[in-house]
């Protein structure tokens, strides 16, 4: 249980950890520079929330489950200010039009002005609709996130994409709005179920895979220590994803280049969601199980050696993620494949690896490399 220190950890990262208890990181954007602070406890730290956020108006935007568990936390580190609470239900069903109209409506009706800030307490639903609701409102007000998923904490709350799902599609109504800042409090994960754990889990396997060998080495010989909850080792694995997409942000923060290799495992894993109907499976499982698929068909194009999938298959199987897609039919596949959103010209553009750490965004791939791929892993 208790993870290894290793040369390929940043070393700074994990003192800084054990004598600060709070690690802190900045996205470079200019005027919409943040920091994203990882720690213990974060959300009862009245002197550092405080610090953060100089609003006297403040809009807890949290859902049923969440709430009850950690909302009151927040209350009484920022006791001194005005802060009225919206609680949405809990579920990617309610991340619509319909619960966004019900958070501006909470906004308008207190008279709150364009100083207010906007807090989105709770996982990846709720970041993304209250982080919409701030960029709404008076055509954008601040807001910040207190991620409480590891998926959240890794992913959704860094890099601004904000929005609300439509019956024709997931995330298609939505903004591009920084935050102004980012809280992951690792004690939050206590109460996360495992099952979402693993699954924030895939997507931190996902930074290794893309861009940091050494960091996947790295998550190879945690596995037990981040499964285990253990703090230090969580505080690296939080840092380092965030450290990678925070990178990656600042370089094309609207996603016309590299940010799009964030989206490894995906294109896959938004078949599998697609045709299970977005109930069966967590958005992280499917990303894992795309993961194994991207590697293989890299594999299939001479890209990645097969003791690689091998390596990528075992360690996600480790974790306790699923590794093999439904059968639901490689036609199939392909028809959720070409409603995703990085079709371009009618053509399928893909994540794949070149090699364990390193990944290309492209188009230009041998046609029947992803029949066959689909056929293995689709039927
Ligand atoms: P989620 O927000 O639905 O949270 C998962 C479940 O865990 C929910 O039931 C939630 O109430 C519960 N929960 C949250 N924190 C908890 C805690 N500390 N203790 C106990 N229960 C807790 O799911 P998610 O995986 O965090 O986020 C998925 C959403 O994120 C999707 O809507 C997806 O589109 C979005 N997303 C956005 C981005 C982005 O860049 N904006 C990136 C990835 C995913
Ligand atoms: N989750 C992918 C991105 O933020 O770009």
């Amino acid at each position: 249980m208790s993870w290894v220190w290793s040369a390929q950890a940043e070393p700074f990262a994990c003192l800084r950890f054990i004598l600060a208890r709070v690690l802190t990181l900045h996205v470079s954007l200019a005027e919409r520079s943040y920091p994203i602070l990882i720690g213990d406890d974060l959300l009862a730290d009245a002197p550092l929330l405080g610090r953060h956020l100089s609003a006297r108006d403040l809009l807890l935007v949290s859902n049923t489950t969440v709430a009850p568990l950690y909302a009151e936390r927040v209350r009484n580190a920022l006791s001194d200010r005005r802060i009225v609470d919206v609680r949405l239900p809990d579920g990617e069903q309610y991340k619509t039009m319909e619960y966004l109209a019900r958070v501006l409506d909470v906004l308008v009706a207190n008279r709150f002005g364009r100083d207010c800030v906007v807090l989105a307490l709770g996982g990846g639903v709720v970041g993304d609709l209250a982080g919409f609701s701030a960029a709404c409102y008076q055509r954008g007000v601040a807001f910040a996130q207190m991620p409480t998923t590891l998926l959240a904490q890794v992913d959704s709350s860094v890099g601004g994409k904000t929005g609300v799902n439509h019956p024709g599609g997931k995330n298609m109504i939505g903004a591009f709005h920084q935050p102004s800042a980012v809280f992951a409090d690792i004690s939050t994960l206590r109460t996360l179920p495992l099952r979402e754990l693993r699954a924030g889990l895939a997507e931190v396997v996902k930074y290794g895979l893309i861009f940091d060998l050494a960091f996947l080495d790295w998550i190879d010989k945690n596995v037990d220590a981040l499964l285990a909850l253990d703090p230090a080792a969580l505080a690296h694995a939080i840092h380092r994803s965030c450290e990678l997409k925070a990178d990656v942000v600042r370089r094309d923060e609207r996603e016309t280049g590299d940010r799009a290799l964030l989206n490894l495992g995906h294109t896959f894993g938004h078949a599998i969601e697609t045709a299970t109907g977005y109930t069966e499976w967590l958005h992280g499982e499917a990303v894992a199980a795309g993961m194994v698929i991207a590697a293989d068909m890299s594999a299939r194009l001479g890209m990645l050696p097969a003791s690689d999938v091998q390596r990528v298959k075992d360690l996600l199987q480790r974790i306790g993620l699923p590794v093999e897609a439904p059968r639901f039919g490689a036609q199939r596949a392909l028809d959720c494949m070409r409603v995703d959103k990085k079709v371009k010209s009618g053509r399928i553009r893909l994540v794949l690896l070149e090699q364990l750490g390193a990944a290309r965004f492209t188009a230009d791939y041998a046609d029947d490399a992803l029949t066959s791929t689909l056929a293995t892993h689709f039927g």
